[in-house]
C-alpha cells in the first residue's frame, strides 16, 4: 500500500509483469515493420518510462520524438486540448506510431490521431500500456494494448497524481 495526497493505492500490476509484457508488445512491433522503420511520437508525462522501456525492444529504426497535450475537461462534457509541445519533424508519407501511457476517455488520442492522419502519414498506428474499457466508446483502433484495467485512478510507471508517483515502478490503483 502506498499513500499519495492522502489517497491510498494498492498494487495493480507489478513490474515483473509489465516487463514481460512490455517485452512482448516490442517483439510484436518488431515484427509488424519488418523492412520499415517507425516513427514514434510518445505523449508526455505520461508515457515517458513506457516508451523507454518499450523502443529496447523494438528492433527496427525508430526515430522517437516526443510530444505534450494538455487537456481541460470543462463543466461541459466536450474538452479542449492544448499542444504544449508540437511536432517537430515532419512525418509525412512515414509509418507513425503513437505511445501512451492511457486511454481514458479517449479525448486525448482522439485528438492526436486526427491531427496526426491530418499530416499524411503513410501508416499510423496506436500503442498504449493501459486503457480503460469503461470509458472509451470511440472508434480509435488500438494496435498495441498492454493492459486493459477497471475504472479506478491510478499511478505509477510514468502515471501521476499532481505530478507525482511518476516514479513508482509498478501500477497503482486507488481505493475508494
Ligand atoms: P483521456 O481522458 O483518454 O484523454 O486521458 C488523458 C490523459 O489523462 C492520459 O493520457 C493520462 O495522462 C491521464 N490519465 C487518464 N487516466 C488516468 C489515471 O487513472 N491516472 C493518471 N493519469 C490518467
Ligand atoms: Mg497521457
Amino acid at each position: 500500500m502506498i499513500t499519495l495526497e492522502d489517497i491510498s493505492f494498492k498494487p495493480l500490476i507489478e513490474e515483473s509483469i509489465l516487463k514481460s509484457r512490455i517485452q512482448e508488445i516490442g517483439k510484436e512491433i518488431t515484427a509488424d515493420y519488418t523492412g520499415n522503420q517507425l516513427h514514434i511520437i510518445s505523449v508526455l508525462n505520461g508515457a515517458f518510462m513506457f516508451t523507454a522501456d518499450l523502443v529496447r525492444h523494438i528492433q527496427r529504426p525508430c526515430n522517437i520524438q516526443f510530444i505534450r497535450l494538455l487537456s481541460y475537461q470543462g463543466t461541459h462534457s466536450s474538452g479542449k486540448i492544448t499542444e504544449i509541445m508540437g511536432l517537430n519533424e515532419s512525418i509525412r508519407g512515414k509509418h507513425v506510431l503513437i505511445v501512451e501511457d492511457i486511454i481514458d476517455t479517449g479525448l486525448t488520442i482522439e485528438y492526436l490521431y486526427k491531427t496526426i492522419v491530418s499530416h499524411e502519414p503513410a501508416s499510423l498506428k496506436v500503442a498504449t500500456l493501459l486503457s480503460k474499457p469503461d470509458m472509451y466508446r470511440g472508434n480509435i483502433k488500438i494496435d498495441y494494448l498492454g493492459f486493459a484495467i477497471p475504472n479506478h485512478f491510478v499511478v505509477g510507471y510514468g502515471l501521476d497524481l499532481n505530478g507525482f508517483g511518476r516514479n513508482l515502478p509498478a501500477i497503482y490503483q486507488a481505493i475508494n
